[in-house]
């Protein structure tokens, strides 16, 4: 556990992975700085709301299904691509309902999901070695060297395309798009298949029951059941653009204070002993305000490194992708640094090992979590450690093993006795062929019909919502132990 002071750009002292180098200093300062003025894109009050909600489900009590895009384009701001993928999340998010039996959290990969670690900095295009795609806030997707050179302006169309993301989520979520009353509405595409369709309605008609029951009995409020949350999230690869958006600002008041977490300032009082200046007495607390959640991916993790050092600093609820490589000792160690009070919830361990590594990495990862006294919520991603190439060098994931990493995991944790909260997924409300297999059966002669993805393969709308289904089917499989399973609603 490191006690060095903290400062929202302690980071830069420390070795960092997937930096970006920008030939024009001059640009990158004057966007940094314009940045730093904007104002914050969300509030303290959401990010509390999100931390009550993540607590919930560490402790047992909701389940969170966190998906969108791998790499968001700043074109996919526009109002049909984010109501396809918020309605999507909210099917979804009601079918786990149903099957898990508890609340579900909704978080969306958007509003901020442009920047992509890479596992290569140079691609051979055509002949041409060139700088690899990073993701709309750095560099262009067309194959020149002239677009894949890092250009700072995009940092600052970043915050706006984010801004005009978010102001058309609260603005639709507030006008009735979640409203639970006509979840027919969400509409399903109509590539989904009859099953599907036939399962979705008859979960939407008891949906309708409920609220009609509580109606009747005067229990409907106006908000609650009506409408829902969803919450913003994206990999906080890209620190500059974090540093400029992390603010000290006042701790919320009321019930969300009571999982607020300040630790007091080295020097002042009780001190933690993690150098981190967010003073209790002040009532104040660095928040990252680019977007509710950050997660810290798998190839920027490093113990001593730059992005472990601004995550360990920030209020926010974070997540921690963990692959293959990550050691049960680190694990804990990496606890011990991002959260040394042992916040309940604060973070989310996003495990991503692949449907044939899981069993020999999950249980002991479980069981060091156990003995240190954290209390994280386990997610799985079961998208990332499936990625494989087909023959003729297309990047694809088969239905069958991201199905097969959730079942494992889910067995998995229920044999330690911990608690699987969730669940992280790529996926698109669009009709895409990238992911191979599912009800549809899309074969990989059929991935270049609408093969859209800039980075990863997703699940498109069907696919994804055959897998709310199956993965509900799980939940309550082990409910009833054997009893009324998904076939059966
Ligand atoms: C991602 O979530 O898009 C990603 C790059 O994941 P990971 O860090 O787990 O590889
Ligand atoms: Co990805």
């Amino acid at each position: 556990m490191t006690s060095e002071s903290w400062s929202p750009k302690s980071w830069t002292t420390k070795p960092i992975n997937q930096d970006v180098t920008y030939s024009d200093k001059e640009s990158v300062q004057s966007a940094l700085q314009k940045l730093s003025k904007l104002p914050p894109l969300v509030t303290t009050h959401e990010i509390a709301n999100l931390k009550r909600s993540l607590r919930n489900v560490a402790l047992g009590k909701a389940f969170v299904l966190q998906g969108g895009d791998c790499a968001e384009l700043f074109d996919y701001c526009n109002q049909d691509m984010i109501e396809a993928k918020v309605k999507l999340l909210l099917q979804m998010s009601l079918v786990l309902i149903w099957g898990a039996n508890m609340p579900v959290v909704r978080i969306a990969r958007i509003a901020g999901q442009f920047a992509k670690p890479r596992s290569s900095p140079m691609e051979t295009i055509n002949g041409q070695t060139i700088p690899s795609f990073r993701g709309d806030n750095i560099n262009g997707f067309d194959p020149t060297a002239e677009s894949r050179r890092p250009d700072p302006s995009r940092l600052v169309s970043a915050y706006f395309h984010s801004a005009a993301t978010l102001n058309y989520l609260r603005a639709s979520l507030s006008s009735g798009l979640a409203d639970l009353h006509s979840p027919l509405d969400w509409g399903l595409g109509h590539v989904i298949t009859p099953s599907i369709k036939e399962k979705y309605e008859r979960i939407v008609t008891r949906v309708k029951d409920a609220l009609r029951f509580m109606q009747t009995v005067g229990i409907d409020t106006d908000r609650g059941v009506e409408t829902v949350d969803v919450f913003t999230s994206h990999e906080g690869l890209l620190l500059e653009y974090e540093t400029c958006l992390t603010r000290l600002l006042k701790d919320p008041t009321g019930p969300s204070s009571s999982v607020q977490h300040t630790i007091p300032a080295v020097g002042a009082g009780a001190s933690s002993g993690s150098g981190v200046p967010s003073a209790s007495g002040s009532g104040k607390s660095y928040y990252a305000t680019s977007s509710h959640f950050l997660w810290i991916g798998d190839r920027t993790r490093q113990l001593s490194g730059a992005h472990v050092e601004f995550f360990r600093g920030i209020a926010n609820p974070i997540g921690i992708k963990i692959g293959p490589s990550m050691t049960p000792v680190d694990l804990v160690t990496l606890l011990n640094t991002v959260n040394p009070t042992k916040e309940i919830g604060k973070v989310t361990l996003i495990s991503r090992y692949g449907a044939a590594n899981i069993a020999s990495h999950l249980p002991g990862h479980i069981a060091a979590v156990r003995e240190s006294g954290h209390i994280p919520v386990w997610q799985c991603d079961p998208m990332h450690g499936n990625t494989r190439s087909t023959p003729g060098g297309v990047k694809t994931r088969r239905f069958e093993d991201i199905l097969s990493e959730l079942r494992q995991a889910l067995e998995i944790h229920r044999a330690q006795r911990s608690f699987l909260g969730g669940m992280h997924l790529e996926l698109t409300g669009e009709a895409v062929t990238e992911c191979v297999g599912g009800a549809g059966g899309l074969t990989e002669e059929g991935l270049s019909e609408r093969y859209e993805t800039f980075c990863d393969p997703r699940l498109n709308e069907k696919q994804a919502l055959e897998l709310a289904f199956l993965v509900a089917g799980f939940y309550r499989e082990m409910e009833e132990e054997g009893g009324e399973g998904v076939n059966s609603i």
